[in-house]
């Protein structure tokens, strides 16, 4: 099993360029199912979640193969229409899969994703959307659905994302326009507009609660580059707000993470940012300062996949911090193991009261969800002593060699194998 050792103290200096963004390269891989011809996509993360989709691209007929950052996806030889437990195990977001595999195949045959470390993830909003499109679904040990899509009107009960992405793929292969209300507005869907576009569909509205898709449209192949992920950009400003220093991000747009810079600079860093780079410093004798209250909320408020990691650079402060917790049910499992490091947390439900310490000290922690563990290695970046971080299994679904940038960005860490 691999390990991350990693000794606090040493402020961060340098810069990086973030890698591309898993929420947006795995919606978009799905969608390349609707193109008639090859698709190159640049800029995508080596992650276990790309390297899992890429397997089920290839289960359903797909060529789809990974050379460093490049993907190559042909569709042409498509045939197949069902995932199988085991794929959808290894990924619960392949629920992706199914709005592109109706506008393609007529048909598709999914298990439930099942829940996850962060508690239930319903599907009800997904189905609902596919059965306004006229699709037939049925659910017996397993989602049957069968029908060619036809244009029309949904209504989304909250503004999920994969269920916004999952109508929009549906609706592109649907006869006849489509209109989806109370649509989510995280960046990634603008990024999924873009490349349907750019291969002929004609989808508009990405980014605010309204989208539209003209169906009945043939898509090509083509080329294009994921956007940059500004989850691992929150992750990266935390780890300098808890070691100190100095860091640089490009490679993401910065107005994608303007809730997240907002705390960092009320907590007292100096943030700057521009449109080709993020900047944080902290000075590490200027103690952090808690932030009243951090509610996280669907784009464009405080993303939810940023609470982790910020909660670890609070742990650390003068000052308390609230955060409530709107979006899943189980999204403090990273609670505990600041509390091993010293950290003086108190959870009720989906609040999470921190009262800043001091400093945090090393110690042995497991991570137990992707965005915890971030925050844990953020954290340890921070305490004084040695942290050893298990549980790379989960960091590694989104974090492309989270060792490796960190080091870049001159921290003391790095990998093992402990028997
Ligand atoms: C996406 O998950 C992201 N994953 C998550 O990132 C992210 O935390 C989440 O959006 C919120 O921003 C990917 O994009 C692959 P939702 P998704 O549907 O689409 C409820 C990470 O760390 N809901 O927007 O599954 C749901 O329970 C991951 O990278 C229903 O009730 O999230 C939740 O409370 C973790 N019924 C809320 O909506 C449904 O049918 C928002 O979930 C669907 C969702």
């Amino acid at each position: 099993m691999s390990v991350m050792y990693l000794r606090g103290g040493r402020p961060l200096e340098g810069e990086l360029t973030v890698h591309g963004a898993k929420n947006s390269v795995l919606p978009i891989l799905a969608a390349c199912l609707l193109a008639r011809g090859p698709v190159t996509l640049r800029n995508c993360p080596r992650l276990t979640d790309v390297t899992a989709a890429l397997a089920i691209l290839r289960r359903l007929g797909c060529r789809a193969e990974q050379e460093g950052h490049t993907v190559l996806v042909d569709p042409t030889g498509a045939s197949g229409c069902s995932i199988s437990e085991e794929q959808m195990r290894a990924m619960r977001s392949s629920i992706i899969f199914l709005g592109p595999l109706l506008a393609r195949m007529g048909e598709a045959h999914l298990t439930y994703p099942g829940g996850c470390e962060l508690g239930p993830r319903p599907i009800d909003l997904h189905l609902g959307a596919i059965r306004a499109l006229g699709c037939e679904v049925r659910e017996d040990r397993g989602i049957h659905c069968q029908g060619q899509p036809r244009g029309g009107e949904i209504q989304l009960a909250l503004p999920s994302v994969g269920a916004t992405e999952n109508a929009m793929l549906c609706a592109v292969g649907a006869d006849g326009p489509t209109t989806i209300t109370n649509a989510a507005r995280e960046p990634e869907i603008g990024d999924l507009q873009s490349f349907l576009n750019h291969l002929g569909a004609k989808v508009q509205g990405a980014g605010s609660s309204t989208v539209t898709v003209e169906g009945g449209r043939t898509l090509s192949g083509g080329e294009y580059t994921v956007m940059g992920d500004r989850i691992v950009a929150a992750t990266l400003l935390s780890a300098a707000a808890c070691a100190g220093g100095r860091v640089r991000l490009s490679g993401v747009d910065w107005r994608h993470l303007a809730t997240v810079l907002s705390v960092f600079h009320q907590a007292g860093c100096r943030v700057e940012s521009r449109m080709e780079y993020v900047e944080l410093e902290r000075t590490r004798d200027l103690p952090l300062k808690g932030v009243p209250t951090i509610r996280t909320a669907p784009y464009p408020g405080f993303p939810t996949d940023a609470q982790a990691p910020v909660m670890a650079a609070l742990a650390a402060a003068q000052g308390c911090t609230l955060f409530v917790e709107t979006m899943f049910d189980s999204r403090y499992r990273h609670v505990p193991e600041l509390i091993r490091m010293g950290a003086d947390i108190t959870t009720e439900g989906r609040v999470a009261l921190v009262r800043g310490v001091e400093r945090l000290h090393g110690a042995r922690v497991e991570a137990s969800d992707l965005r915890g563990g971030g925050a844990l290695a953020a954290a340890a970046l921070g305490a004084e002593g040695t942290t050893v971080l298990s549980g790379l299994n989960h960091i590694d679904r989104g974090y492309e060699g989270l060792e490796g940038m960190l080091q870049a960005l001159g921290a003391d860490v790095e990998r093992r194998e402990e028997a």
